[in-house]
């Protein structure tokens, strides 16, 4: 929890303190601009996505990049959205506690296979890595200042 804060603290100065070593396999200030996710893995994420999320969250006859929020309309795309995560941890860390009839019952792969759907769908690039690894090397890479 504190170290939440003082992510969602940094990413109003639009920078993220410098990590204390260096990751495996992400830069310390790896940006989810740098192709962090696989279009194979958007597919798989799409897949889920369909199965599990858009009861709630409505995909739009725009398109699978149009999602939208369905109690309040507040999409899940677009820059207002993506102001509130930081880093792609942060994110990820929502989408593990959905679906909100069953949090954390699909696994963490397919929740990084959506978290990747989530991120395409913001116009963030696909590269030739999967997104994978544990907390801390998704704490490291930045969203803040990468989907401008
Ligand atoms: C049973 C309905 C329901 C299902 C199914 C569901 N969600 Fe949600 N989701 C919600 C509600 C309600 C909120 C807003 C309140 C909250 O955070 O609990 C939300 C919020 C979110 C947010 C945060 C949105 C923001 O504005 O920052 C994300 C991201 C998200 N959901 C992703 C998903 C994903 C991915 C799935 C599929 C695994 C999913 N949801 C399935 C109900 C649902």
């Amino acid at each position: 929890m504190r170290l939440f804060i003082v992510l969602t603290t940094l990413s109003f100065t639009a920078s993220l303190a410098p990590a204390a070593a260096r990751p495996p396999s992400f830069g310390q200030n790896a940006s989810a601009a740098d192709g962090v996710f696989s279009a194979a893995q958007v597919q798989r994420g799409r897949e889920t996505y369909h199965e599990k999320c858009s009861f709630c969250h409505p995909l739009t006859p725009r398109g699978p990049n149009a999602m939208v929020n369905g109690w309040e309309g507040d999409p899940l795309v677009g820059d207002a959205f993506l102001k509130r995560y930081a880093t792609v941890f942060q994110l990820f860390d929502v989408v593990r506690k959905m679906p909100d009839n069953d949090p954390g019952g699909l696994g963490r792969q397919r929740y990084l296979d959506l978290t990747a759907f989530i991120l395409e769908a913001n116009r963030l690039p696909a590269g030739n890595r999967e997104l994978a690894g544990d907390d801390e090397t998704l704490k490291r890479i930045g969203i803040a200042s990468s989907a401008r």
